[in-house]
């Protein structure tokens, strides 16, 4: 049994992978994706109440690219040097087949269970530590942790060149953004270019986690093999992002999410209450601006379904350096306190927010609002 769902796609609420309402084995059901949206790097996995990360883990998630004119007039790097790199991490048995750990159901719950499950094996597009072979040209990458719970801080090893940010979960920047690391919580793209014409040819260049300890500190490698000629550029103007203006906004709701403090249920809460399919928690009204206060305990990537949001304010202060542009997950430091603007349109129905952190999600750390 699976439930789909559409990654920051903009869907009507009967095709967005509510946990329950998942597809039988042998049967079948149509889902309509019209994609009214911009440009961005999407994806899909499956949403099963429950079941979430032993399924994601097995390898029910994939890319869906979105494109559009705005974007493909830019003269960004493309076809062969535009690559979506969707970053995991698996253990493996000996025998080769993945090593999830038993479901929380029934047994107790171990630490390792509780804190999200890790892998000693990075793969990248399902291949463990892979090497890419590249022109000493500008490649366009695409990130995405797909990981169940893995961080990553990534770099360059040598950093010769920047990781020029142009694009987030919800697509372009409305500028280009330098950086050295890129910090990425499970659930969140960034998309980068990189002009591997800062090396020679023959050079390789490794895509280290500065969060990784061990095998888990390198992510993949870039061979740079030829000289390459390159036509593309990264205007300095990408897009025109509207502001979603907090002094607009119609009310400002608090979640938290923290851990049970006690009880005969461990797990992890959103707002000190574990996920009831059949409750609705908020109620929101289409076409509004709220703000969104996000509070918490320990690390958790904070996702919101149907639309895109805005980060005004991290403990109060300035958004991070990975905050910018159009956000539909935010990554949450210990006990921090994150505002986000947001504004749901066009499809009224049941929707959800939750920890992206899929063991934390699958032990109920969700919640449903419902839009009208
Ligand atoms: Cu990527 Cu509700 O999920
Ligand atoms: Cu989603
Ligand atoms: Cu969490």
């Amino acid at each position: 049994m699976i439930s789909p769902h559409l990654h920051g796609g903009h869907t009507p609420a009967d095709s967005d992978g509510y946990p329950t309402e998942v597809i039988p084995p042998a049967a079948r059901r149509d889902y309509s994706y019209p994609t009214r949206q911009r440009a961005a790097t999407l994806w899909y996995h499956d949403h099963r109440m429950d079941a979430t990360g032993s399924q994601v883990y097995r390898g029910l998630a994939g890319f869906h690219l979105v494109a559009d004119d705005e974007e493909g007039a830019l003269g960004l790097p493309a076809g062969d040097r535009d690559i979506p790199l969707m970053i995991t991490d698996r253990a493996f048995e000996e025998d080769g087949s993945f090593s999830y750990p038993a479901h929380h159901h029934g047994g107790g719950v171990t630490d390792a269970y509780m804190e999200g499950v890790l892998g000693d094996v990075i793969l990248v597009n399902g291949a463990p530590w892979p090497v890419l072979e590249v022109a000493a040209a500008r490649y366009r990458l695409r990130l995405l942790n797909a990981s169940n719970a893995r961080r990553y801080r990534l770099a360059l090893d040598p950093p010769r060149t920047p990781l020029v940010q142009i694009g987030s979960d919800g697509g372009l920047l409305d500028r280009p953004v330098d950086h050295t690391e890129i910090l990425l919580a499970p659930g969140e793209r960034c998309e980068v270019v990189v002009d591997f014409a800062a090396f020679a040819p023959g050079a390789e260049v490794t895509l280290r986690n500065g969060l990784g300890a061990g095998d888990a500190g390198a992510v993949m490698r870039f061979r740079v093999t030829r000289r390459g000629s390159d036509d593309s550029r990264v205007p300095q103007t990408l897009s025109r992002i509207e502001p979603l203006r907090p002094e607009r906004a119609v009310r400002t709701r608090a979640w938290s999410f923290r851990r049970a403090a006690t009880g005969e249920h461990p797990g992890w809460l959103l707002d000190g209450r574990a996920f009831d399919p059949a409750r609705i928690d908020a109620e929101v009204r289409l076409g509004e601006v709220e703000i969104w206060r996000f509070i918490s305990d320990v690390h958790h990537p904070v996702h919101v379904h149907l639309d895109p949001f805005q980060v005004l304010t991290r403990r109060g202060g300035d958004p991070g350096p990975h905050d910018a542009g159009w956000k539909d997950t935010v990554d949450l430091a210990p006990n921090e306190s994150v505002e986000v603007a947001v504004r749901f349109t066009d499809y009224p129905g049941r929707y959800l927010v939750h920890c992206h952190n899929l063991e934390h999600e699958d032990m109920a750390m969700m919640a449903a609002f419902r839009t009208s």
